[in-house]
C-alpha cells in the first residue's frame, strides 16, 4: 500500500489564539466520569471550523482550560467528550446548559481524509480514545461512497464505560458496511457480548492489512497491546495512525511540555503514523 500523507506543521492564524465565549447548548452524561458538551457562539453559530483529529482550547472561567480533541460537530456547534480527571474537567463537569466557557481553535493537524479515500479503515479504541475516532469516523460516514469497510473494535472493564452506546449499538451499525466488535474485559449480568481485552479480540478477528489502514487510540496499556498485535497481523507501520491530542498542553508551541525529540506534537502533530513515530524517542506512558 502506497504510505499515507500527513499534513504537519499546521499554520496558526491570530484568531486561533483569541478565545471566543461559547454558550453550552446540550450537555450529555456518557458514563459516570465522561460527558459529552455541545458549544455554539452567543449568536449560535459553530465557533469555527475544524477536520477530524483537531484539538481547541476550552476555557472554564476562572478555573482554567485544557486542550481537548473535537469529538463531534454539527453546522452549529462543536462537541467536546470529556473525562473527569482533574480540577479544571471537574469544574466544567459542574457547568450547565447556557453556562459560558472559552474556545480557541482549531489547533494541530488532522487525520488524512484524502489519503484514506478507497481504503478499508480499522479503528481501535478503548475508553476515552474513542472520542477522537469518532470525530474521524462519522467524518467517514458523511462521505461513504469515497471509502471503504469501516469496523470499529472497541471496549470498555464494563458495558458502563463505554462511550456512545446510541452510535455504537443502533447508528453505525446501520450504515453500509459497518462493523462494530465491542468487548469488555469484566463479565456483568448486563452484557451478552464478548468479553476479552481489546489486543486479543483484535487478533481473533484477524483482519487482513491488505488495502486496510488501521486508526489506534486507548490508554498506553491498550495502546502497546494493540499496537502489537496490528503489527503481528501484518500491518505495516506506516499504515497505522494514532493521535497524541493527550498530550499536547499550551498547543502552540510555547511550553515545551510536548516535544519528542525535534518534534513538537502541538506543532507537528497530534496525528502521526507509527512508522513517523519510530523516528522518534517516544513511548506510549
Ligand atoms: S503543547 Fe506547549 S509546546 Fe506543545
Amino acid at each position: 500500500m502506497s504510505a499515507l500523507t500527513i499534513e504537519h506543521g499546521c499554520a496558526r492564524a491570530t484568531e486561533q489564539l483569541v478565545p471566543v465565549i461559547c454558550k453550552l447548548v446540550d450537555i450529555s452524561t456518557e458514563t459516570s466520569d465522561v460527558k459529552a458538551f455541545r458549544v455554539q457562539t452567543l449568536d449560535g453559530q459553530r465557533p469555527f471550523d475544524c477536520s477530524p483529529g483537531q484539538t481547541a482550547m476550552l476555557s472554564v472561567i476562572p478555573y482554567g482550560e485544557c486542550m481537548f480533541c473535537v469529538s463531534a460537530q454539527g453546522e452549529d456547534y462543536l462537541e467536546f467528550t470529556v473525562k473527569r480527571v482533574g480540577y479544571v474537567t471537574e469544574q466544567l463537569h459542574a457547568l450547565t446548559l447556557g453556562d459560558t466557557v472559552g474556545l480557541r481553535g482549531p489547533y494541530g493537524n488532522w487525520f488524512p481524509t484524502e489519503g484514506l479515500k478507497g481504503k478499508d479503515v480499522l479503528f481501535v479504541g478503548g475508553g476515552i480514545g474513542l472520542a477522537p475516532l469518532r470525530a474521524l469516523l462519522t467524518y467517514l460516514l458523511d462521505h461513504r461512497e469515497s471509502y471503504g469497510r469501516i469496523d470499529l473494535v472497541y471496549s470498555g472493564s464494563t458495558r458502563d464505560d463505554l462511550l456512545f452506546l446510541d452510535d455504537i449499538f443502533h447508528v453505525w451499525p446501520k450504515q453500509p458496511d459497518v462493523h462494530m466488535h465491542t468487548s469488555v474485559y469484566r463479565e456483568s449480568a448486563d452484557w451478552s457480548g464478548e468479553v476479552s481485552y481489546t489486543a486479543p479480540y483484535l487478533e481473533k478477528l484477524a483482519f487482513s492489512p491488505e488495502g486496510r489502514v488501521a486508526v489506534l487510540c486507548g490508554g498506553p496499556s491498550l495502546f502497546r497491546t494493540c499496537l502489537a498485535s496490528l503489527l503481528k497481523l501484518g500491518f505495516d507501520p506506516g499504515s497505522i495512525i494514532t493521535t497524541l491530542e493527550m498530550r499536547m498542553k499550551c498547543g502552540i508551541g510555547k511550553c515545551g511540555r510536548c516535544n519528542v525529540g525535534s518534534k513538537y506534537i502541538c506543532l507537528d502533530g497530534p496525528v502521526f503514523t507509527m512508522a513517523e513515530l519510530e523516528d522518534l524517542p517516544w513511548s506510549a506512558d
